[in-house]
């Protein structure tokens, strides 16, 4: 459902005590010092998108201290239909803890499903750059979490899959059972596991295959094409592949193939009381110019590349007719100004609507086409400014 999003206003969310923003076009960019409140902005509009926050999994740190109840509401128009609508995310501290409600055109919206994806959002956060520095689990969660907006499917497969794989894991480990009652036991585990596990492998995968090209393309863009301008600094290749345990196995082998490591591994496991093979161990390879990037890449490689995956993302999402919104926080420290430069002419180019947080204006270096906005956020107050080439603004 193609969205284009007019207005922002949030009550006591936050240190937010009562705020209203437009929404460009193009870019919307938030910019104030540390603690002013922008991240908080950008919060509220993922809480919309996904009803859930990207900084903690209990909502009642949402609520302005000593506030009853905290609301959010975006209005919009709606393309397909060529409506206005309106979406609200109101939170209300019960005793506990906080009651979310969701309400669409002022319609309660009582099913989490149904309110999730009326509002698109790809979200780029600095802490997405454990994505590439920290354990292979942040890059398989980063496929599936995009899997989950895509294919419902998905879900379930994965929650069978860590269910299937904890209970062979405690018939492994159950020293009381006799190998007559134990091996049928895990021949039926593993025989799910391996179907199950064999899908979440080859979506990944095709996921993987999806983004890798777009990926590639952005990281050229923002960090430079291999031969072009040599004296910017190195311009390397990104290479994405997912890499599975069990190596190269052709789809429809899978399942097949799993079953039999599984079995191979019974003895290996039992010992270490642990399932080794499947797709809770996979990992994904990025890599620079064939070297892996946590060894190898700088912080502003780092940061380009996974910029350059949420690009391929919104992409994806945009080919299914999603529109999404790109929220960017803090996007720009690490980069140089060309890189800078590049990223803002290729935001340009491959996103709609977009909103960014940054503690300097100057940075931000918008396309002189398109609708722009920028607004001051100061200790929770947020008001209309000019952009960096306007005159120059209150602090
Ligand atoms: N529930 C709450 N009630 C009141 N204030 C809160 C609440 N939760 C957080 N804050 C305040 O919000 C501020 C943080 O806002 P935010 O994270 O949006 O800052 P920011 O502008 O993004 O800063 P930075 O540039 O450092 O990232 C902090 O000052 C914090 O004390
Ligand atoms: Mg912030």
């Amino acid at each position: 459902m193609p969205l284009l999003l007019r207005s922002l206003e949030l009550t006591r969310f936050r240190n937010l005590e009562h705020a209203r923003l437009e929404l460009a076009e193009g870019f919307t960019v938030l910019w104030g010092h540390n603690g002013a409140g922008k991240t908080n902005v950008l919060e509220a509009l993922y809480l919309l998108a996904t009803l859930r926050s990207f900084r903690t999994t209990d909502l009642s740190w949402l609520v302005q201290t000593e506030a009853p109840a905290a609301s959010v509401t975006l209005q919009a128009y709606d393309e397909q239909v060529a409506l206005p609508t309106t979406l609200q995310v109101q939170l209300a501290r019960t005793g506990s803890g906080v009651r979310r409600s969701a309400h669409a055109d002022g319609k309660l919206v009582r099913s989490a499903i149904d309110f999730y994806g009326r509002l698109r959002a790809v979200l780029f956060t600095p802490d997405d750059l454990a994505v590439l520095r920290e354990s292979p689990s942040q890059r398989r969660q980063f496929l599936d979490r995009m899997l989950f907006a895509r294919e419902r499917a998905h879900i379930a497969d994965v929650q069978d899959y860590e269910r299937l794989v904890r209970s062979r894991n405690s018939v492994l480990r159950d020293e009381s059972l006799t190998a007559s009652t134990r091996e049928p036991l895990l021949d039926a585990y593993e025989s799910q596991l391996a179907q199950v596990g064999a899908r979440i492998w080859s979506r990944r995968e095709r996921l993987l295959d999806e983004l890798a090209p777009g990926a590639r393309a952005s990281f050229a863009a923002i960090h430079g094409r291999p031969g072009v301008d040599p004296a910017q600094g190195a311009a390397a290749e990104l290479g994405l592949s997912y890499a599975a345990r069990l190596g190269t196995v052709a789809e429809p082998e899978r399942a097949g193939a799993l079953a039999a490591r599984l079995r191979e591994r019974r003895v290996v496991d039992r010992d270490r009381g642990a399932t080794t093979v499947g797709p809770h161990r996979d990992d994904v390879l990025v890599r620079l110019d064939d070297r892996p990037v946590g060894e190898f890449a700088s912080q502003g490689q780092t940061r380009a590349i996974v910029l350059a995956l949420k690009l391929a993302e919104l992409g994806l999402a945009d080919q299914a007719g999603a529109r999404p919104l790109l929220l960017l926080d803090d996007v720009g420290s690490e980069l140089d100004p060309l890189r800078t430069a590049a990223l803002f002419a290729r935001l340009a180019e491959v996103s709609g609507q977009c909103v960014i947080t940054t503690t300097a204006r100057e940075f931000v270096r918008l396309p002189p086409s398109g609708e722009h906005r920028f607004w001051a956020v100061e200790r929770g107050v947020v008001r209309a400014t000019p952009g960096p080439a306007g005159p120059p603004a209150e602090p």
